[in-house]
């Protein structure tokens, strides 16, 4: 028996060779089935399963409460709605610093039992070992360095990474360690654009920037800060590409009125 695989789907190879070929790459954060197949539809080259499903989905201050189960649920409906684009899903905190075989037990479960293509971790050198060995199991995986939200604790906030030379230099050389090590693209969060620019040409996958400047080969936003969703958060890397919060509430308050004006539902929405 044969299986037919669609060939519009988005692989690893095909963003490499967009890498080579100077064609961008958009990413774009999802969490439900509905949203992924609008954003899919689009025409998005992958959806990031992000663990910003933490503060955007559950409501908590921070990335590191959500679970492994928690983003095993919130993938397989964005898995269901990809019908070209890439999928990758976070890994959440804890689920892969302890050891490198949890770490690879937990991507290999994240894969199966969410039908994603990829995973993301944040960090370089430091999980190496734990990169290398899900790599080696089939697992593709993506970097994540600059701003890692996991651990914001040992940062003490969301500022601004790698101005100094030190922390740019070893920016530099975890890239390097990632890209060898076979990660098949990068993300770089909220560093100088110099400094990103100099990432994406010395390594050889594709690196995906936030707040990382023009020069990276891909952008990824979270998809409803750039909605416009979510008021209260406006960094300057940000553009909003759309107001939806003032839409719902409008509409929210339409059906509010209506409802208690008893004009919903007219006869015609009745049976
Ligand atoms: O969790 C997330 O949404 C992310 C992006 C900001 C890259 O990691």
């Amino acid at each position: 028996m044969s299986v037919h695989v669609q060939n519009s789907r988005m692989t690893t190879a095909k963003l490499r060779q967009m890498k080579l070929n100077g064609e961008k790459i958009a990413m774009l954060t999802s969490y439900d089935f509905t949203l992924a197949s609008l954003v899919d539809e689009a025409g998005i080259d992958m959806l990031l399963v992000g663990d910003s499903a933490s503060n955007v989905v559950c409501g908590n201050q921070y990335t590191l409460p959500i679970t492994v189960d928690e983003m095993i649920f919130l993938t397989k409906g964005v898995v269901h709605a990809a019908q070209h684009a890439l999928v990758v899903c976070d890994m959440p905190f804890g689920s892969y610093q302890v050891s490198e075989e949890e770490a690879v037990r937990n991507a290999i479960r994240i894969l199966k039992e969410s039908g994603c293509d990829a995973v993301k971790l944040e960090g370089g050198e430091e999980i190496l070992p734990a990169i290398r060995h899900m790599i080696q199991a089939g697992v593709p995986v993506m970097g994540h360095l600059g701003l890692t939200p996991q651990s914001v604790n040992q940062f003490g906030g969301y500022g601004l990474r790698a101005k100094e030379e030190t922390e740019a230099e070893k920016l530099v050389h975890d890239a390097q360690l990632l890209d060898e090590a076979g990660c098949f693209s990068i993300v770089l969060e909220k560093i100088p654009a110099a400094l990103a620019a100099r990432v994406t040409a010395a390594v050889s996958c594709p690196v995906i920037g936030i707040g990382a400047g023009n020069a990276c080969d891909g952008q990824v936003l979270v998809l409803h800060d750039m909605l416009g969703l979510n008021q209260g958060f406006k960094p300057k890397f940000l553009r909003h590409f759309a107001r939806l919060a003032d839409e719902v509430k409008g509409a929210a308050s339409d059906y509010i009125t209506a409802v208690k004006d008893s004009s919903f539902p007219s006869a015609e929405e009745s049976y």
